[in-house]
C-alpha cells in the first residue's frame, strides 16, 4: 500500500534541503549580526496556551491532541507564547534587555496554498524588557538587514507599519467601546485579504451603528501619518500615540532603512496580543500573502502569569519567502550533492581498502572526501567523480604499489602530478 504525504507538509529532498539551509543559514546570520542570541522549546505545549492569547483564528487552527494522561495539548502554531512562558519562568535570573531569535518548525491547519502550508519553519527575533519604539525599529531593521543581504531591494519587499495603540484611540474616539475592540481588530486585519463586500458584511456585523461605521471607514482611508493628525484634533492620546509613530519613522530612517518602511493604516495583525507598533511585511506586487508580521505586545507576558513587561518582535515564514527569492533568481543553485574536496579512486580491488583508508583519514582531518564501492574501471570511477563535483581526485594505481606515490588530478583544471602519499596529506592539511 502506497502512503501518500499529508496534505500541507513537504518532502525536503536534498536539493530542498539546501533551500531551506540557504534561508534558515542567512535567518540565522541577520540575528547574530544584531546581537539576537537563540533559544528553542517544545514543539507542543498546553492547548490553553493557544487558545487564550493567539486569537481566535489561531486557535481554529490547531493541530490539538490529548496525551496518555488525558492532557489537551497542541502543536505549536507560533512560538510567541512559549517565549513569554520561558521568559516568565527566569525572569529574576535573565539579564535584561532579553534580545532572543529561534527558528521553530511550526504547524497551523489552514487551508494549504499558495505560500501557506500547514507546516513550515518561521525565524522569531524578539526583544523583551525594552520600553521604547527603538525596540520596534531594532526588529525591524533586523528583518529588512537579512532581506537586503539576500538581495530584496525596496523595489521588491516594502514594511508596512501601523500602531495598534494609535488605532485603538482613534477608534475610541469615533465611538467603539473598549470591549468592541479585538473583534474591531480582527476585522480590519481581514480588510485587503477579502473580497470588499465580504468585508462590508463582516464590518457590519462587528459595528452595527451606521454612522460609528462609516467614520471608521473614512479613518481606514487615510495615507499618512501627517493626515492621520487631522483626526487626532488636540485629543493628547491621539497626539501621544500618533508621536511614538513619528519617533519610529525617524529611527528608521537614522537606521538606513527607511527606503523600505511606510505607513499603511490597514495593517491590524490577526493576533490578538499586539498593543503598539504592528507591521507586515510583503512582496511590493502584493501577489503574494505576508512574508513577515510582527509587533509589540506588552501585556502578554503579564497575562500569562508574569510581571507586566515590554515586548516586541516578529516572525518570518520560509514559505512565501522561497517564492519570493526564487521568483527574483536569488536561490543559490541547488544541486542536491554534497562538496567533495577529494574523491580517491583505485585502480584494482587490490587497493580497494587502501582508498578506504585513505578517504577516511582525510576525513578525520576535516576534508569532505569519497570513495567508490567497486574497484576497478577507473574511467566509470572518474566518472562519478565528476558527477560528485568532486574537487580533486586521488588516484592509486601502479604508482602506488610500486613506491607509495599517487596520482593527484586537479578536475577542474584537469591537470595531474604524482606525489608521495605523505607529502599529499601534509599539503591537503595545509
Ligand atoms: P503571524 O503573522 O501569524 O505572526 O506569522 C508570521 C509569518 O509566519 C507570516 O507572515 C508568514 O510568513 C508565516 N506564516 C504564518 N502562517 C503560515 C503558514 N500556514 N504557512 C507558511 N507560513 C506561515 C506570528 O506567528 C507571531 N507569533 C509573530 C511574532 C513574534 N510576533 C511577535 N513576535
Amino acid at each position: 500500500m502506497k502512503i501518500p504525504s499529508v496534505k500541507g507538509t513537504r518532502d525536503f529532498y536534498p536539493d530542498v534541503m539546501s533551500v531551506r539551509n540557504f534561508i534558515i543559514d542567512g535567518w540565522k546570520g541577520a540575528s547574530v549580526r544584531s546581537n539576537f542570541v537563540e533559544y528553542d522549546g517544545p514543539i507542543f505545549e498546553y492547548l490553553t496556551m493557544y487558545q487564550q492569547k493567539s486569537g481566535d483564528e489561531i486557535a481554529s487552527q490547531l493541530f490539538a491532541f490529548t496525551d496518555r494522561g488525558g492532557r489537551d495539548l497542541a502543536i505549536r502554531p507560533e512560538i510567541t507564547p512559549t517565549l513569554a512562558r520561558m521568559v516568565n519562568q527566569r525572569i529574576n535570573a535573565l539579564p535584561k534587555p532579553i534580545k532572543w531569535f529561534s527558528v521553530p518548525r511550526l504547524c497551523r491547519a489552514e487551508r494549504p496554498q499558495k505560500g501557506r502550508l500547514r507546516e513550515f519553519f518561521q525565524w522569531n527575533v524578539d526583544i523583551i524588557g525594552v520600553d521604547d519604539v527603538l525596540a520596534d525599529a531594532e526588529t525591524i531593521f533586523c528583518a529588512v538587514d537579512y532581506l537586503r543581504q539576500v538581495g530584496l531591494t525596496s523595489s521588491d519587499v516594502a514594511v508596512r507599519i501601523s500602531s495598534r495603540k494609535m488605532l485603538a484611540v482613534m477608534l475610541k474616539t469615533l465611538g467603539i467601546a473598549d470591549e468592541q475592540l479585538n473583534a474591531v481588530y480582527a476585522v480590519l486585519d481581514k480588510r485587503s485579504k477579502i473580497p470588499a463586500e465580504a468585508f462590508e458584511k463582516i464590518l457590519a456585523e462587528a459595528i452595527a451603528d451606521e454612522v460609528v461605521r462609516s467614520k471608521v471607514a473614512e479613518l481606514m482611508a487615510v495615507e499618512s501619518v501627517e493626515q492621520l493628525d487631522l483626526f487626532a484634533a488636540g485629543n493628547q492620546k491621539c497626539i501621544d500615540a500618533l508621536d511614538e509613530l513619528k519617533q519610529l519613522f525617524s529611527c528608521l530612517e537614522s537606521m538606513g532603512i527607511a527606503d523600505y518602511c511606510k505607513f499603511d493604516i490597514g495593517i491590524v495583525r490577526g493576533l490578538a496580543y499586539y498593543t503598539g507598533v504592528v507591521f507586515e511585511i510583503y512582496d511590493t506586487s502584493s501577489s503574494l500573502r505576508a512574508i513577515c508580521g510582527g509587533g509589540r505586545y506588552d501585556n502578554l507576558l503579564a497575562d500569562f502569569g508574569g510581571p507586566k513587561i515590554s515586548a516586541t518582535g516578529f516572525g518570518m515564514g520560509d514559505c512565501v519567502l522561497a517564492i519570493l527569492l526564487e521568483e527574483k533568481g536569488l536561490l543559490p543553485k541547488a544541486s542536491g550533492l554534497g562538496t567533495v574536496d577529494c574523491y580517491v579512486a583505485c585502480l584494482d580491488e587490490e587497493l580497494r581498502q587502501k582508498s578506504v583508508k585513505i578517504a577516511a583519514k582525510l576525513r578525520a582531518s576535516g576534508i569532505c572526501a569519497e570513495f567508490s564501492y567497486k574497484s576497478g574501471n577507473l574511467g566509470k570511477q572518474l566518472k562519478q567523480a565528476s558527477a560528485l563535483n568532486a574537487k580533486s581526485c586521488i588516484i592509486l594505481g601502479q604508482e602506488f604499489k610500486q613506491d607509495g606515490k599517487v596520482v593527484l588530478k586537479d578536475m577542474a583544471e584537469g591537470s595531474q602530478q604524482i606525489i608521495a602519499i605523505e607529502e599529499l596529506f601534509k599539503q591537503m592539511q595545509s
